[in-house]
């Protein structure tokens, strides 16, 4: 199926300030070197901000993952979950197409969605509420004909439940996901002949309504007005520092975090208040300085003789980043292998969007083995093309 970037694109994409801390804590899930790992939630909340994906979006978390804008595109234009073209502001209905689903009625589905949506997929509906699509196998082939509906399976659908369904969420309602004619899960239609030991007892729902249920985002996009998302491999604070209870793994009571046998709750406040992804990454001398007492390292007007190193073969250092750094007047490896901790502090909070970075992926490091005249292993991959 062709997937293709939407003909009227906007101007630019910003993620909110609650969005882009949550991607920027997400980045550092990843080991040094595997940003672009990231691609996928970034992409995805980036989707669930604007309603779909738009060119400049992907090109800014690509920025934010140091990738070829390529690269993000190759992920934004393969999956079905990214949507390349506005949606219904209410519903996109995807409507599987492929075999199961097709000889148990997907195409009477689809005329339904042709019916009541649009005449053609992708099209929006006349109010702008809904549009709809035939996507290939979910793998849900046990309860065809189904349908995703926002993050829900519908499955074992009819034409009149399918429309019944539409209509429901038009008006304001969410529908329950799962099984639409009666089944528990993918069991025969006429029930158990086995494993029937615990029928009596089973929860309401299957585990994949059940969790739907529990969630209630079926077809809402973020708004703003959801619990803060936490970042415990950071800490145990969500990104605006107001831990939510019951988010994200406990840390065990009295256990100590290392060998000096202070527990993490323990730990003295200028610790916890160090970023953790440096802590993460074995870091132990290149805090970055946030008292005060940061120094402007010096700078260029210009690159000497008009020539700039490439600066994207530091690791951590992307095409944005590169753009940023030059900004400010840093265009040679020797000039960032000369900064002192507290330049480099410097530096690193005026990173913006970047804050932290010069440290975590030891820029001055690097710099200096590339000012030498020698390579590191990650310039070796950039110049063989391996690095996107
Ligand atoms: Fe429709 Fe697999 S064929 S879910």
């Amino acid at each position: 199926m062709l997937r293709r970037l939407h003909k009227d694109q906007p101007e630019s994409f910003a993620f909110t300030p609650a969005n882009q801390a949550w991607a920027e804590a997400q980045i550092t899930k990843y080991p040094e070197g595997r940003q672009a790992s990231a691609i996928i939630p970034l992409l995805w909340r980036a989707q669930e901000q604007e309603g779909w994906l738009t060119r400049p979006a992907i090109e800014t978390v690509a920025d934010m993952l140091g990738m070829a804008y390529m690269r993000a595109l190759e992920v934004a234009s393969f999956y079905f979950m990214f949507q390349l073209q506005p949606v219904g502001s209410v519903a996109h209905i995807q409507v599987c197409g492929t075999t199961s689903c097709m000889i148990c009625g997907a195409e009477d589905l689809m005329a339904v969605c042709k019916d009541k949506i649009a005449r053609n997929p992708h099209e929006l509906s006349a109010d702008g509420k809904f549009s709809w699509e035939e996507v290939e196998c979910l793998g849900s082939c046990a309860n065809a004909p189904m349908a995703q509906i926002g993050k829900d399976y519908y499955e074992d659908l009819t034409t009149e439940r399918l429309a019944e369904i539409i209509d429901e969420m038009a008006a304001g309602k969410v529908p329950l996901p799962g099984p639409q004619n009666g089944r528990y899960a993918a069991e025969p239609k006429s029930g158990l002949t086995s494993l029937k030991d615990h029928e009596s007892d089973k929860p309401e729902h299957n585990a994949s309504v059940h969790l739907a249920v529990e969630i209630g985002d079926t077809i809402k996009r973020i708004d703003g007005s959801e619990v803060p998302l936490t970042t415990p491999w950071q800490d145990r604070s969500d990104t605006k520092g107001d831990a939510e209870p019951g988010r994200g793994p406990e840390v065990a009571k009295d256990v100590p975090v290392d060998e000096t046998g202070i527990d993490k709750r323990e730990a003295p406040a200028e610790e916890a208040a160090r970023p953790k992804y440096s802590e993460d990454r074995g870091e132990t001398d290149t805090q970055p300085q946030s008292d005060g007492e940061n120094t402007r390292p010096e700078s260029l007007d210009g690159p000497r003789d008009g020539k700039a190193d490439d600066l994207k073969m530091i690791k951590g250092v992307g095409p944005k980043l590169e753009k940023l750094l030059n900004s400010l007047g840093f265009y040679h490896f020797d000039q960032i292998a000369g900064w002192s901790d507290a330049e480099r502090a410097w530096v690193d909070d005026h990173l913006e969007g970047f804050k932290g970075r010069a440290t975590r992926d030891a820029w001055v490091d690097q710099a200096k083995v590339l000012a030498s005249g020698s390579e590191t292993e990650f310039a070796g991959r950039v110049k063989k093309g391996d690095v996107y």
